[in-house]
């Protein structure tokens, strides 16, 4: 890759600025200085260095959230505050995005990323994600329900829902607080499913995605970095 295109995407400005650092001798690759802004670099065997400091690249990040309520799952809104303005400015050049959607009241494991292949490998309805959610829910959850939700439930668009599997954690009167795991995503299913079968949901969390769980360290709002491992269980 040119050392212009590198230092670009790795945040150090525009192509311009970039150009400017290079005149300037502030770039250096395996300790000479380069000035010119064509020269390849490889990445895997030079080391680049801006004014001493020594430049990371690395062309994907992968950030696992715990979302809190009350933000939408969206790059940008003239609206709504969205997950990716909760990230540090130092991530911006990295044009990241969240991995699928969840509702602006949902809360937990959000996926975020600037890897096409990375939010493929989790989205699309081949590959069969599961995606688990504890839900607190307004009615008693029968076992009619279960047996509903394990063969396929008609929601009110006529759709029928691939089986899904639901586990009552515990049922307190008229409340219910439910685990549910599902393999696809339709929009609002899990608050659609609940409704199919005359119940409301008050609060939905999502736990786990495929096999990768919420880390419970993460408060609301806040995010960490996925580790390799977790990262190639998706891409492999
Ligand atoms: N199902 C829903 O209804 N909402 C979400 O945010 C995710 C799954």
């Amino acid at each position: 890759m040119r050392i212009d295109k590198l230092l670009a995407n790795m945040g150090y400005g525009s192509r311009k600025d970039v150009k400017l650092l290079l005149k300037q001798g502030a770039v250096r690759i395996d300790d000479q200085p380069v000035k010119d802004a064509k020269r390849h670099v490889d990445t895997d065997s030079e080391t680049v260095t801006v004014l001493g400091e020594p430049v990371e690249y690395r062309p994907f990040v992968y950030l696992m959230m715990n979302k809190p309520a009350g933000v939408i799952s969206a790059t940008e809104d003239k609206v709504e505050s969205t997950v990716i303005e909760l990230i540090d400015p130092a991530y911006a050049h990295y044009e990241l995005f969240p991995v699928g959607r969840l509702d602006k009241d949902t809360t937990g494991l959000l996926l975020i990323t600037n890897d096409g292949a990375f939010n493929h490998a989790l989205m699309s309805p081949r590959k069969h994600v599961d995606k688990v959610y504890i839900a607190e829910v307004d009615g008693e959850i029968a076992v009619e329900d279960i047996r509903m939700f394990a063969e396929g439930v008609a929601l009110e668009d006529g759709y029928t829902t691939k089986p899904a599997r639901l586990e009552v954690l515990s049922q307190t009167g008229q409340k219910s607080v439910v685990r549910l795991t599902l393999s696809e995503g339709k929009y609002h299913q899990v608050k659609r499913m609940i409704a199919a079968v005359g119940k409301h949901v008050e609060q939905l969390e999502r736990v786990q995605i495929g096999p990768l769980e919420l880390d419970e360290s993460l408060q609301p709002g806040e995010y960490r970095e996925l580790t390799e491992a977790e990262v190639e269980q998706f891409l492999s």
